[in-house]
């Protein structure tokens, strides 16, 4: 059940909100009325609207289950095997992508469209050094040589603020810490200069101060390559630290949306409270100095 009783307005909120000039920006990425439904029938998406204005970073907080990463994960074309899109529109750039073929969608992937996880090892091939993987990724997405590839490589894993970076491209991934190795899934997902990276609970497997500094290179990314940036966390000190914009989600739908600072500090609906009033018991701080902020 959808708990907003407009979702449509607070996603328009959202998209205006971004601060002066937001409403003039163009939105990137458009979500409306967005439905799935999983193997069984049921229905877990039951109409999510979400507006991505280019050059912003927008949040996506909510409980667990409430449907943050089939979102995520319908944008991307990649919703798992007996989930479907049963309603609404995905958008991005004016183009409607639920009605494209699926190797359209995966073209998509990686030069339009990015995204990291939890779990960077995952993504990775245990047996290769990182700095061959990265080339290869740069080899098949951007059409490089193989030693223009390999160069090209370090420069990006330096540029991903791994010291040493020829060192780290000939190391394997377990020998790597999880802050490294997020950096290295960063740098390949960027390769192709997508326009939206979403980050799906990237830095929450990291501790705190790995955390802060993988999130600076997502800002510094966003600021320095104009990615627009979708943050997925449950830590609402993380999204007042990298959103301008954040979405809360509730038994998947959306249930309240708008500025970060708005909505952190004076939330209108209930269970926005309640996440707050939650978090701010579990001792962090940040989100209440954030919103005892004028
Ligand atoms: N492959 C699947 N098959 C069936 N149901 C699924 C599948 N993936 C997700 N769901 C269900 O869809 C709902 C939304 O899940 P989703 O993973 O999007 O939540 P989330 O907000 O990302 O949660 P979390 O914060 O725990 O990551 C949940 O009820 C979940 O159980
Ligand atoms: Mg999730």
């Amino acid at each position: 059940m959808s708990v907003s009783p407009d979702p449509a307005t607070a996603a328009r909120e959202a998209a205006e909100a971004a601060g002066p000039g937001a409403a003039a920006r163009e939105t990137l990425l458009s979500v409306r009325g967005l439905r799935v439904s999983v193997a069984d029938g049921s229905e877990v998406l039951h109409g999510v609207d979400l507006d991505v204005p280019r050059g912003s970073a927008v949040g996506l907080v909510g409980e667990s289950g409430s449907g943050k990463t089939l979102t995520c994960r319908a944008v991307l074309g990649l919703l798992p095997a007996g989930v479907e899109v049963t309603g609404g529109e995905i958008t991005l750039d004016g183009t409607e992508l639920t009605a494209l073929p699926a190797a359209r969608r995966a073209r998509l992937r990686g030069t339009d469209l990015a995204a990291v996880f939890q779990d960077p090892a995952s993504y990775l091939n245990p047996s290769i050094a990182v700095g061959a993987q990265l080339a290869e990724v740069l080899r098949v997405k951007v059409g490089l040589g193989r030693r223009a590839a390999r160069h090209r490589a370090v420069e990006l894993l330096g540029a991903m603020g791994l010291r040493h970076p020829e060192h780290v491209s000939r190391q394997y991934p377990f020998e790597l810490s999880g802050g490294m190795l997020q950096r290295v899934l960063i740098a390949m997902s960027i390769t192709a200069g997508p326009r939206l990276l979403i980050a799906d609970e990237a830095t929450t497997a990291l501790d705190v101060t790995v955390q802060a500094e993988v999130l600076e290179l997502l800002a510094e990314l966003r600021r320095d390559r104009g990615l627009t940036l979708v943050v997925v966390s449950h830590d609402l000190a993380v999204i007042s630290q990298v959103c301008d914009t954040v979405h809360v989600f509730r038994d998947g739908g959306v249930v309240e949306a708008g500025p970060t600072r708005q909505v952190l500090r004076a939330p209108r609906h209930p269970y926005t409270r309640e996440l707050i009033d939650n978090h701010e018991r579990f001792g962090i701080g940040r989100v209440r100095e954030q919103r005892s902020r004028s």
